[in-house]
């Protein structure tokens, strides 16, 4: 096997080993994809100033998120469906975080529960809360995260409907896919990922079926969010949201500086700068090109976050010269998994922190907390 040297690596392999239709829906954006490309090509036309002849010796790229200590600002991003890109993808994607000290966050969308994550991790995890109409099971669904004492929440605000994703359309998306002939023939020429999913009992949402009322079987991620999402999720929800939570806040799907401030104003710990990864409103601007304009807006208020786009060490690096105290890394971590499983995900966390190690001390710096804007190349 090539050996794994980059994110595009693990795409590769991981394009190759999971059926279409779960590859596709991580490597989608809504309509016309402009912001999902967006995300990526910002990070490309920023440019980092070399330095030379600097002591490079015990570098350290630990820092905090939210309080929380981290071997470097990086945490995995709750993805949907992160289970159909390998059978018990939430929990092996969890241990391996666990084991590399980054935070991992769970989806509501998940495929293993958050009782299931529970069961295989020893320190907190975080979790990922959307709000559907029936408020009895979000108020379950926080207890449940709370009694799986998992140390922050983080709030999608950006998602009170689904955008459109073309291919996910197309591809007739779901969990566990229906048994047509063209997914039949799809999933026999990926052996790897029958096998696992045969192995396993986790193939549809667990954090959903058997809690929510009359959901006996969910397959369409779609009809599901259209029937259940709550559209009418407003800045006031979010104080009893906090309130029944009572513990570390994030609000996730900020990319605005109107909307930032009304989210300083909630007391939340941090907010996530973010466009869903280009899978919401397409034509929004980038999270990169957002990120200093939001950290101007409110830099002092709140701990700023980013995600969107990351796919590699320098990418993390540069979020945190301009500003973010934490990234976040979806699909990287997504690709991992899909062709490797746990050690998949592990390599992908490798190959982020290498990149961002070295590339850091070839500004310079030697310590994550000196990073700032000065690592910029002025273009
Ligand atoms: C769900 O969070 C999605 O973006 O598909």
């Amino acid at each position: 096997m090539r050996k794994m040297l980059t994110i595009a690596d693990l795409k590769d392999l991981a394009r190759r080993r999971v059926p279409t239709m779960f590859f596709d829906y991580a490597d989608s954006g809504a309509w016309t994809e402009s912001t999902y490309r967006a995300n990526e090509e910002d990070f490309a036309r920023i440019k980092l100033r070399q330095r030379v002849l600097v002591d490079m010796t015990d570098r350290s790229l630990e820092s905090r998120m939210i309080g929380e200590k981290v071997s470097m600002p990086v945490a995995l991003a709750p993805t949907g469906l992160t289970g159909m890109q390998h059978a018990d993808g939430e929990m092996l994607a969890a241990q391996a975080a666990e084991a590399f000290g980054v935070p991992f966050t769970l989806s509501t969308m998940s495929i293993c529960s958050i009782e299931d994550v529970s069961s295989v991790t020893t320190k907190p995890f975080w979790f990922q809360l959307y709000v559907m109409r029936d408020r009895d099971f979000v108020g379950n669904l926080i207890d449940r995260a709370k009694a799986a004492n998992c140390s922050a929440l983080v709030l999608t605000a950006d998602l009170q409907i689904l955008g459109q994703r073309h291919k996910d359309v197309r591809n007739g998306l779901s969990a566990p896919p229906k048994l047509t002939l063209p997914n039949l023939v799809n999933m026999a020429l990926r052996p790897r990922w029958c096998l696992g999913m045969l192995g396993t009992s986790r193939r549809t949402f667990r954090n959903i079926v058997g809690h929510a009322k009359g959901v006996g079987h969910l397959s369409s991620l779609s009809s599901w969010t259209a029937e259940q999402f709550d559209p009418k999720l407003s800045w006031d929800d979010v104080a009893w949201i906090k309130e029944r939570w009572g513990g570390k806040l994030v609000i996730k799907g900020i990319l605005d500086e109107e909307d930032a401030h009304m989210a300083a104003a909630t007391g939340a710990d941090a907010i996530i700068v973010s466009n869903h990864g280009g899978r919401q409103l397409d034509g929004a601007l980038s999270s990169i090109a957002m990120l200093p304009r939001i950290v101007d807006a409110v830099g002092d208020k709140i701990e700023i976050h980013v995600d969107g786009g990351i796919r590699s060490g320098q990418d993390v690096l540069k979020a945190i010269a301009l500003g973010a105290k934490g990234t976040y890394i979806g699909r990287p971590f997504l690709y991992g998994l899909g062709a490797m499983g746990k050690d998949g995900v592990t390599t992908a966390l490798e190959i982020i922190r290498k990149e961002l190690d070295i590339t850091m001390a070839l500004c310079g710096k030697r310590n994550i907390a000196d990073v700032d804007g000065s690592v910029l190349a002025q273009v």
